[in-house]
C-alpha cells in the first residue's frame, strides 16, 4: 500500500480537495437521512447504526470508503444545533467560515507548547488573546477548552496567589466551580442561595461578613449567563460587595460574555471589568466549533504562576534569545490553534455582524417568550435575558413535563433542555441559532402540546 497522503505539505491541498467533497457528501447525505434535529429511535437504535456503520474497528485491510461511511453515520446519529428545532443546550451551529478556519488548524496542526511548532499561531494568540480580554476591560487572557477549565484555571490562579483559598459562588452557578475547588483540594465551597435564579447580594454579604479572614484569601464566583435560565447576577453590586470585603471576584461569563459585542445589550454586563478574572466562551455564544475558551485576567502577571520549565520547549536559553516561552500559557502541553478561527470569525463578521448575531437571537427568544405568554396551554417562566426561555405545558406535573422531553427526544422530533426552578420543572429552549424564523418556535410549541402526557 503506497502512503496515504498527508493534510500539509506540497500534496496537501491537492489531497485533501476530494477527501473535503467526500466529507460534505456525507454531511449532507447523512442529515438528509436524519431528516429532524436529532436520529429517531433513541439511544438503543442510535448505537446499533453506529455499530454496524463502524463494523471493526481495526481490521486487517483498511477501507477506503471509511470517511463517507463514518461521516455519513455520525451526521445521520447526530443532534444538529442547526435545525431550529434543536434548542437544548448551549451548543451552537458553528459559521461556516470558523468551520472552514478549523480545517486549515487541522491540516497544519500548530502545536502551542512551542514557537518552534507554532510561529506565526502563537504570535495571533498572543495578539488576539490580549484584544479579547480588552474587549471585558481585563488586561491578557488564556485559551481554554471551554468554560469549564477557565473555571478551573480562575480558581488555580486564586490559590497560587491567596493560600487558604475559600470559593463562595451562588446555587446558580455552573457545576464545574464546586467540582474545580474538589479538584484543586480546597474546602467545600460556601454556596450562597440564589432563590429567584441569581445570587442574592444580601445573602453574599452575609456569608462574607462571616468568612472574615485576610483580603484575597475568599473568591467570589458570580456568573453572567446562568446555565438553567441565561440570567445575570447583579455584577455591580457584587464587584462592591468583593471590594468591602477584600475578596476576589471572577465572573463565569462562559454564556452571557458574547454580549459584549452588541451595543444593545453590553450594558447587561456592566460590572465585568471589575473582576480579577472572567471565563468566556465562543463555542456557545460565539458560533465557535468546540472548543472556544478564554479565561481573561486583570493582570498579566495572575498567569505568572503558570510558568513551567522544560528544557525541550522553553529552555533558559532559548527565552533569553528571544524566543517566545508559551508553556505559561495553559496548563495543557501540546495544544490546538483553536485562535485561528475565532480570529477569523471576528475579522470575518466584525463587530457589527457579531453583534447582529446576538441581537438576533435575543429577538427570537424574545418573541418566543411573547408566543408562551399569549398561548392558553403553556406557562412562561420570565422574559429571557439573553436567549433562554423556560417554559411549561399549563397544569402539567413535572412528571409529565419530564416525559415530554423525552418523547420528542427519542421521536428525533425536537431537542428541548429541562431546568429545575422554584421547585418547578421546566422545559428549556435555549436560542442559538440566528436562522431560526417564528414559524419554527410556533411548531417547536405545537410539538410539545402534542407530546405532554395528560
Ligand atoms: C455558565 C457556564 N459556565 C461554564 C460552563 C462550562 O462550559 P464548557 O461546557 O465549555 O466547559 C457552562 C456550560 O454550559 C456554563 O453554562
Amino acid at each position: 500500500m503506497s502512503t496515504p497522503p498527508l493534510a500539509s505539505g506540497p500534496q496537501g491541498p491537492a489531497a485533501l480537495r476530494p477527501l473535503l467533497d467526500t466529507v460534505l457528501d456525507a454531511l449532507d447525505g447523512g442529515r438528509t437521512a436524519r431528516g429532524g434535529p436529532l436520529p429517531a429511535g433513541g439511544p438503543a437504535a442510535v448505537a446499533a447504526r453506529m455499530r454496524d456503520a463502524l463494523g471493526e474497528t481495526l481490521p486487517d485491510e483498511g477501507d477506503p470508503h471509511a470517511l463517507h461511511t463514518l461521516v455519513h453515520a455520525l451526521a445521520e446519529g447526530s443532534a444538529d444545533p442547526a435545525d431550529p428545532l434543536c434548542t437544548a443546550h448551549l451548543h451552537c451551529p458553528p459559521l461556516a467560515v470558523a468551520a472552514a478556519a478549523d480545517l486549515a488548524a487541522s491540516a497544519l496542526n500548530p502545536s502551542l507548547d512551542s514557537w518552534d511548532q507554532a510561529p506565526a499561531a502563537s504570535a495571533l494568540e498572543a495578539l488576539v488573546t490580549r484584544d479579547l480580554a480588552r474587549e471585558a476591560g481585563l488586561a491578557d487572557a488564556v485559551v481554554t477548552t471551554g468554560g469549564t477549565e477557565s473555571n478551573q484555571l480562575a480558581l488555580l490562579l486564586a490559590r497560587e496567589t491567596h493560600p487558604g483559598l475559600r470559593l463562595v459562588c451562588g446555587a446558580n452557578a455552573h457545576h464545574s466551580l464546586p467540582r474545580a475547588a474538589w479538584l484543586l483540594g480546597l474546602p467545600d465551597p460556601v454556596v450562597v442561595p440564589a432563590p429567584t435564579g441569581t445570587l442574592d447580594p444580601a445573602a453574599l454579604h452575609t456569608a462574607l461578613t462571616g468568612l472574615g479572614g485576610p483580603r484575597g484569601s475568599v473568591l467570589v464566583a458570580a456568573t453572567a449567563g446562568t446555565t438553567d435560565a441565561g440570567l445575570i447576577d447583579p455584577l455591580p453590586e457584587i464587584a462592591g460587595l468583593c471590594a468591602a470585603h477584600g475578596a476576589r471576584l471572577h465572573i463565569d461569563a462562559a454564556h452571557g460574555g458574547s454580549l459584549l459585542f452588541s451595543d444593545r445589550h453590553r450594558d447587561k454586563l456592566t460590572g465585568l471589568e471589575a473582576a480579577h478574572t472572567v471565563t468566556l466562551d465562543l463555542h456557545k455564544l460565539g458560533w465557535q466549533p468546540l472548543a472556544a475558551g478564554i479565561l481573561a485576567v486583570r493582570h498579566p502577571r495572575d498567569l505568572a504562576v503558570l510558568d513551567r520549565r522544560a528544557d525541550y520547549l522553553n529552555a533558559d536559553d532559548d527565552t533569553e534569545a528571544g524566543l517566545p516561552d508559551l508553556l505559561g500559557r495553559s496548563l495543557r502541553t501540546s495544544r490546538r490553534p483553536d485562535i485561528l478561527k475565532i480570529a477569523v470569525t471576528l475579522r470575518t463578521l466584525g463587530r457589527r455582524g457579531l453583534a447582529t448575531l446576538v441581537d438576533q437571537v435575543c429577538a427570537r427568544a424574545r418573541e418566543f417568550a411573547d408566543l408562551i405568554h399569549h398561548h392558553p396551554g403553556f406557562d412562561l417562566h420570565d422574559r429571557p435575558t439573553i436567549s433562554t426561555v423556560l417554559f411549561r405545558p399549563s397544569g402539567a406535573c413535572d412528571e409529565a413535563v419530564a416525559a415530554a422531553r423525552r418523547t420528542l427526544l427519542t421521536g428525533g422530533r425536537a431537542v428541548l433542555g429541562r431546568a429545575r426552578l422554584g421547585d418547578r420543572l421546566w422545559l428549556k429552549a435555549t436560542l442559538l441559532n440566528p436562522a431560526v424564523r417564528p414559524d419554527d418556535l410556533a411548531a417547536l410549541l405545537k410539538l410539545v402540546e402534542g407530546s405532554t402526557p395528560r
